[in-house]
């Protein structure tokens, strides 16, 4: 159980890009950076594209006036000149910025934490995972559902065979924010989302299935898939080419079959995020809207919910624990114990800890570019009619 005391020598001397006033997800960085005080000390930020309103809401965190910088590249500079400059950087801007900046910032000599879909393209990944080594730095991904450790349980049952042979994967990422197109117009944050320039090659498959198969990856570590189709469409006609709506059937090397559902247009839902693990001899199945929760059922017996906090969860699920039974946790946990991962990875990182780093299951480079190349395959198979890919490394082939 985690309780706040230090996991690493001293905290991490942490800046922010992007994150600020309007933005969508800074708060979630801050609330799991911040929540071990002993892991990230906040003391810089361009949090805004607008220099003005990045220094104000800078201020209005209580953050020093000076170190409230007009744009990320300032920022590098001047904290460079700094003995008690930041060294770790997390870049919560659009998808399009993320590259440029997270390859300033090694540059720079900093470890970045990064925003997903993590780029455009898996060839901008692999040149940025060989910068970062030659760099020495950690580049970790804000996946930040995964955190929850209900997932670490399913991971532990799977592993210990629980389940039996996994036969099929079912995920779902929806939900009905953009069933018409309301927000395209009047969001600034939705505006970008569709507009492939700043967004990439897709919008939900990007921004909702990403999270989701990266967590279907965290808890089966070992279901690689063979190939996959995916059908993509967008509902509202404006969106094209990017999707709102796509669903992906996938085939795994060791004979399973998955489904993914992802869509911005489920109208009403309010409680699309779902992972379902069918095995030979059981399931597993969580929630998110009841992340504390995992059900546990095997054929032809009362089926069982385990709950959070419980002495009977595996070592690896408590380990990451934080109030207690009796006590609800959520989204905000789930990134501190994110966050708290990327500071043992950093810290493991500059002592040279290759062992701790081995160990350590958290979203790295690795996870982001998987993550890139699982948006270029849906994409690829989509764009030329929804036919079957094989995923063979780099060059996914059609067959
Ligand atoms: P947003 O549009 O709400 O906010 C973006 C912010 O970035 C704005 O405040 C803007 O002023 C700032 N910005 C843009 N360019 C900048 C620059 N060059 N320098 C400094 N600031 C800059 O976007 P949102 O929803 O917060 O998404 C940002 C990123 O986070 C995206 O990559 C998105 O996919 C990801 N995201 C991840 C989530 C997660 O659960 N991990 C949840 C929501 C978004």
């Amino acid at each position: 159980m985690l309780n706040g005391e230090k996991k690493i020598a001293r905290p991490l001397r942490w800046g922010m890009i992007g994150g600020g006033r309007l933005s969508q997800v800074g708060y979630k960085h801050r609330t799991g950076a911040l929540r071990d005080h002993t892991a990230f000390q906040l003391l810089a930020g361009a949090f805004d594209i607008d220099a003005e309103r990045g220094k104000d809401f800078g201020v209005n965190i209580c953050m020093d006036e000076s170190r409230c910088y007009p744009d990320y590249k300032t920022m590098f500079a001047a904290e460079a000149k700094r003995e008690d400059g930041i060294e770790v950087v997390s870049i919560a801007t659009p998808n399009g910025t993320h590259y440029e900046i997270t390859k300033g910032a090694l540059e720079a000599g900093l470890h970045v934490i990064c925003e997903k879909p993590l780029f455009f393209t898996s060839e901008e990944g692999e040149e940025i995972k060989a910068l970062a080594e030659q760099k020495g730095k950690i580049v970790g991904v804000t996946y930040g559902f995964s955190g929850n450790q209900m997932l670490l349980q399913m991971r532990a049952m799977i592993e210990q065979g629980k389940i039996g042979e996994i036969r099929v994967v079912e995920l779902q990422y929806t939900h009905g924010f953009n069933a018409n197109d309301q927000a395209d117009k009047t969001s600034d944050a939705q505006k970008w989302r569709v507009d492939p320039k700043v967004a990439g090659p897709s919008f939900v498959l990007g921004d909702l299935s990403t999270h989701t198969y990266y967590m279907s990856q965290l808890i089966m570590p070992h279901m690689k898939i063979k190939k996959l189709l995916c059908d993509r469409q967008s509902f509202v006609g404006s969106r094209a080419p990017l999707e709102d709506n796509a669903f992906v059937m996938m085939h795994y090397e060791n004979g399973a079959v998955g489904r993914l559902w992802t869509s911005s247009i489920n109208a009403g839902c309010m409680d699309g995020h779902r992972i379902r693990i069918v095995g030979s001899k059981g399931s597993l199945e969580w929630w998110d809207n009841k992340g504390g929760e995992l059900k546990f059922e095997v054929q032809g017996e009362p089926s069982q919910t385990f709950i959070r906090a419980m002495p009977y969860l595996d070592e690896s699920c408590n380990a990451d624990e934080r109030l207690g039974a009796l006590h609800v946790e959520g989204l905000s946990d789930a990134w501190a114990n994110i966050y708290l991962k990327f500071a043992i990875a950093i810290d493991a990182k500059n002592r040279n800890d290759e062992e701790t780093l081995k160990n350590l299951v958290y979203p790295d480079i690795n996870a982001g570019i998987d993550g890139i190349r699982w948006i270029e395959n849906c994409v690829r198979s989509a764009d030329n009619g929804a036919v079957w890919v094989e995923i063979e490394n780099k060059n996914p082939q059609l067959v």
